[in-house]
């Protein structure tokens, strides 16, 4: 049987380390597009060369033809600017406004039926960005963030008790910024709210540094920003998504209604399967909790109106 196509655009830090993660996990053969020549060739050709040892057949293709990418099931847009030290995401704004909407224009073009991943920041605008360029419904087209902030949660929920990773659960939900809102009441470990195991303070604490979490990264590396992290969040969607697990993690979803909110891209939990984001799950908050998601959301409409004026 002919494995699933998955394109990712950017074969930078983010995009390598997503085609890299994809085909280590045998979803699909992978093609990697870059504007720059020899780099997606170059890094496609080392991790074709590490499957011998790694194990899989996936194809790993890297070009800077769009003509490759065509049919593709899923493509991963990590094309853009990093931040800097110092710099927000909201800075990258305009700056990589124009480069996702080429690359929307180009994907469309080879793959209408493509289920589309956005990564490039700030990342609710960009979804949001690629969606009108596109015109796709909104199963078909999310952002990756949620994922990621979860993960980050998880590991300091881990670090703080002195427990496994994988005992650990976390829902981080709004937009991906300074303003997101980890759960912590819906973030457990071995199903036990981490609310009755740590006091007040602890929480408050690893709530800040989740949200601090890309900047810390920042900081630590002195130039670019975090790519495993991300670049396996990126597998684990295209994994729910090609396997059609029906999988509910938290991704940037177009809300129509669900939690108050309609026509704007916004951090919930949802149900991946193999038609995409197939339904947005909603989840009681508690009346702090949705102040602090409406102020996720605000943040996240000032950003778009921006792009619209
Ligand atoms: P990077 O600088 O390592 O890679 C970006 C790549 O995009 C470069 O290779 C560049 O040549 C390429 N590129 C630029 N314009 C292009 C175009 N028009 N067509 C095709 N390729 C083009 O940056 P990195 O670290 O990979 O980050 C990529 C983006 O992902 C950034 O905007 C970053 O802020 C964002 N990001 C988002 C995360 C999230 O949770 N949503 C997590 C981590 C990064
Ligand atoms: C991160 O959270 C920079 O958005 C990126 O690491």
């Amino acid at each position: 049987m002919a494995l699933k196509k998955v394109t990712i655009v950017g074969a930078g830090h983010v995009g390598a380390t997503c085609a890299y993660n994809i085909a280590n996990r045998r979803l699909a053969d992978v093609v990697l597009v870059d504007i720059l020549e020899g780099v997606p060739q170059g890094k496609a050709l080392d991790m074709t060369e590490a499957t011998p040892l790694t194990g899989g057949d996936c194809k790993i293709t890297g070009t800077n033809n769009y003509i490759d990418t065509q049919d593709s099931d899923i493509v991963v847009i990590t094309a853009g600017l990093a931040r800097k030290p110092g710099m927000s995401r909201d800075d990258l704004l305009f700056k990589n406004v124009a480069i996702v909407g080429s690359v929307v224009e180009e994907i469309v073009k080879y793959s209408p039926d493509a289920i589309l991943i956005l990564v490039t920041n700030p990342l609710d605008a960009m979804v949001w960005v690629a969606e009108q360029k596109s015109g796709f419904p909104r199963e078909r087209i999310m952002g990756m963030a949620g994922v990621l902030d979860s993960a980050r949660f998880q590991s300091f929920i881990a670090m703080e008790l002195g427990v496994s990773q994988e005992n650990t659960h976390a829902f981080v939900l709004g937009g991906h910024g300074d303003t997101m809102v980890p759960l912590s009441r819906y973030s457990t470990v071995a199903g036990v709210p981490i609310t009755e195991l740590m006091t007040s303070e602890q929480v408050a604490r690893i709530e800040d540094r989740t949200r601090n979490g890309g900047a810390e990264i920042v900081k630590l590396l002195g130039t670019g920003s975090a790519y495993y992290a991300p670049g396996e969040a990126v597998a684990e969607m295209t994994e729910a998504i090609l396997l059609d697990k029906k999988k509910i993690l938290p991704v940037a979803a177009k809300l129509q209604g669900e939690y108050g909110v309609d026509g704007l891209f916004v951090g919930v939990p949802a149900v991946l399967g193999a038609a995409g984001m197939e339904r947005v799950f909603e989840i009681e908050l508690t009346e702090q909790e949705q102040v602090e998601f409406d102020n996720s959301v605000a943040h996240v409409r000032e950003l778009v109106k921006k792009l619209e004026s």
